[in-house]
């Protein structure tokens, strides 16, 4: 085990020191708490450590891998930030008890299945899924490894996510895991754009459009709550009205917030819908959504 500080455990690359370490503090009655991560951190990562600690949690582990499985060709994954010494710093500011930083060999030794096999193929080539295929497929691989290592009492993923988190939850159902899976709300920076270690990547330029996304959730979600005309209308003025002023729309879709089911017709009704858009600027896509 690694411990470059008095403060934090960091354990890179031996899973069977942070599988000791996880199941001595549960035998202990501790409620570990788990919040995987690519790194990069922002405040969006940050609060989801303060959130599972409000859920309970009494020990926190994180884990900085960058899944090179769920990156598909031409994808950023040679590009992806990677600032593990910052991160550490950050994590100890907030009594982080545990970075879990694996190594691919770890994750992925050779011979080992690819694959989870899980009964929900349709959403996982939808939405974000028909953009990037096989996106999906990896990250399930990745998270189902991560949590059967740690097996933590509870995980948490961020609303801006809420595909991948969708997908985790249903997953951990399908397979009999036993962490509860929670949700945190989607952090912001001060004029709206949802945090994202991909914003980064974006010129003056493309930041100042990139708000649009945003801007087009809120109107747009007020237009269909309404209910003047049919959904299906307002969705598709809005996406050309995106496309117009220089966002190239992937998708702009109402579903069921419970299970992402597509919506036949619109009822009022608060907490039952989510409206989620992804654009690209340039090389760089961007995705947000919200709750209505
Ligand atoms: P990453 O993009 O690093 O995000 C890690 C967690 O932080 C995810 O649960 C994500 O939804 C959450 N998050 C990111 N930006 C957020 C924001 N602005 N507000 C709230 N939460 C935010 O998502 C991944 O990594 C990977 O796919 C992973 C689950 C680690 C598997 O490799």
């Amino acid at each position: 085990m690694n411990t470059r500080s008095n403060r934090i455990q960091i354990v890179s690359e031996n899973l069977s020191d942070i599988k000791v370490m996880a199941l001595s503090w549960k035998e202990k009655n501790e409620v570990v708490g788990f919040i995987p991560t690519m790194g990069n951190l922002h405040e969006g990562h940050l609060s989801l450590i303060r959130k599972i600690r409000d859920y309970g949690a009494t020990k926190t582990i994180v884990s900085i891998y960058v899944n090179p499985k769920q990156f598909g060709p031409g994808e950023d994954y040679a590009e992806y930030p990677r600032t593990p010494d910052e991160d550490i710093k950050l994590l100890e500011k907030l009594n982080v008890d545990c970075v879990f930083c694996p190594s691919d060999e770890e994750i992925y030794p050779p011979n080992a299945e690819s694959q989870v096999m899980i009964d929900n193929l349709s959403l996982m080539h939808e939405l974000c899924g028909k953009y990037r295929p096989g996106h999906f497929d990896g990250v399930l691989l990745v998270v189902n490894r991560l949590l059967n290592i740690i097996q933590p009492n509870i995980a948490i993923f961020g609303q801006k996510d809420y595909q991948q988190y969708v997908l985790i939850k249903n997953m951990v159902q399908q397979l009999f895991l036993s962490t509860e899976v929670l949700m945190a709300p989607i952090i912001r920076e001060n004029d709206g754009l949802a945090m994202s270690s991909r914003n980064s990547y974006l010129n003056s330029n493309q930041r100042s459009k990139a708000l649009h996304l945003y801007k087009s959730l809120i109107s747009t979600s007020r237009k269909i709550r309404e209910n003047k005309i049919d959904y299906k209308s307002i969705l598709q003025n809005e996406i050309e009205r995106l496309n117009k002023i220089g966002l190239s729309v992937d998708y702009l879709e109402l579903r069921t917030s419970n299970d992402l089911s597509s919506v036949k017709k619109y009822k009022k009704m608060n907490g039952k819908y989510v409206l989620l858009g992804a654009i690209k600027l340039g090389k760089t896509r961007l995705i947000d959504n919200i709750i209505l």
